[in-house]
């Protein structure tokens, strides 16, 4: 693969409009490209005048925007602002929202009555949903439908209780059984699968056997693309997960700068004249 951008490239070329999931499927084994997660505008906005190709309204919200303890309490009606304001603030990313938990397992009707209202009440291009063989029929109505699909599989954090934490999945035996789960989402349609906190030669031979790509969050540097939760990037989570490496340092520039204004403030140095009008 090559690193360079060039003018056809995912990450930062020369397309003037909307990422579609055929530029995405083209670039398969040529280019590596980065994905992140939005939750509002001025973020959103940010990431794509960058040139990031794809923007994911993730579930992740709860815990990073929304103040919740994990992905699980979440609600359709609680990300789709938040995906309308992404779809909104952005020209070129592909906007994917994820189908948070509950919305979509007991049938194949169910998701896609869930991913319908993302796609008509928020204007995003795709759906993401978690799982493997399990969620295989909601896939196959999804895209029946024309709807976009990535799945998600390894760690799948809606099913945290189940899983018993944020475990490695895949390791051993178990690894046969995760490809096999990447096949049962790529027969079924799905144009892309995130791989999350798996063995990092698994992920590479799981990239090398699928003919979709595969977006890795915690899965070596293989994967065709990298995912990951824009806070954990930007050092604005107070504790993030050992596979995020945080490039600045927002919590304490945030903080900084907010008790700049506050000494500011009680010495009468804010505003100044600059702020103020006759
Ligand atoms: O919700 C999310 O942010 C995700 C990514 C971490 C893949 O699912």
């Amino acid at each position: 693969m090559s690193d360079s951008a060039n003018s056809h490239s995912l990450y930062g070329g020369a397309i003037h409009r909307r990422i579609t999931v055929k530029d995405i499927q083209k670039a398969k084994s040529v280019e590596r490209w980065p994905m992140l997660t939005a939750y509002e505008q001025y973020t959103a906005e940010i990431f794509d005048t960058c040139g990031i190709p794809v923007l994911l309204v993730g579930d992740s919200a709860a815990s990073n925007f929304l103040g919740y303890e994990n992905t699980i309490p979440v609600t359709i009606d609680e990300l789709l602002p938040l995906a309308r304001a992404v779809v909104r603030s952005t020209k070129r990313a592909m906007v994917v929202a994820d189908l948070p938990f509950g919305s979509y397992e007991s049938s194949p009707e169910q998701a896609l009555a869930t991913a319908t209202r993302f796609m008509k009440e928020s204007g995003v291009h795709a759906v993401k949903l978690e799982g493997g063989e399990r969620v295989a029929p909601q896939i196959r109505a999804l895209v029946a439908a024309g709807i976009p699909v990535i799945a998600h599989i390894g760690l799948t954090p809606q099913s945290l209780h189940q899983l018993g934490g944020y475990r490695v999945q895949g390791r051993g035996e178990d690894g046969a059984l995760l490809k096999e789960s990447a096949h049962a989402v790529q027969d079924a349609g799905a144009f892309a699968v995130v791989l999350e906190l798996i063995p990092a030669e698994l992920a590479a031979d799981i990239t090398e056997a699928l003919t979709i790509p595969t977006i890795g969050i915690g899965a070596g540097n293989q994967c065709d693309a990298q995912v990951l939760v824009w806070s954990d990037l930007m050092g604005l989570t107070q504790q993030p997960p050992k596979l995020a490496k945080a490039y600045r340092n927002l919590r304490k520039e945030i903080g900084d700068g907010v008790k700049e204004w506050a000494r500011d403030v009680a010495s009468g140095n804010f505003p100044g004249e600059a702020q103020s009008f006759q």
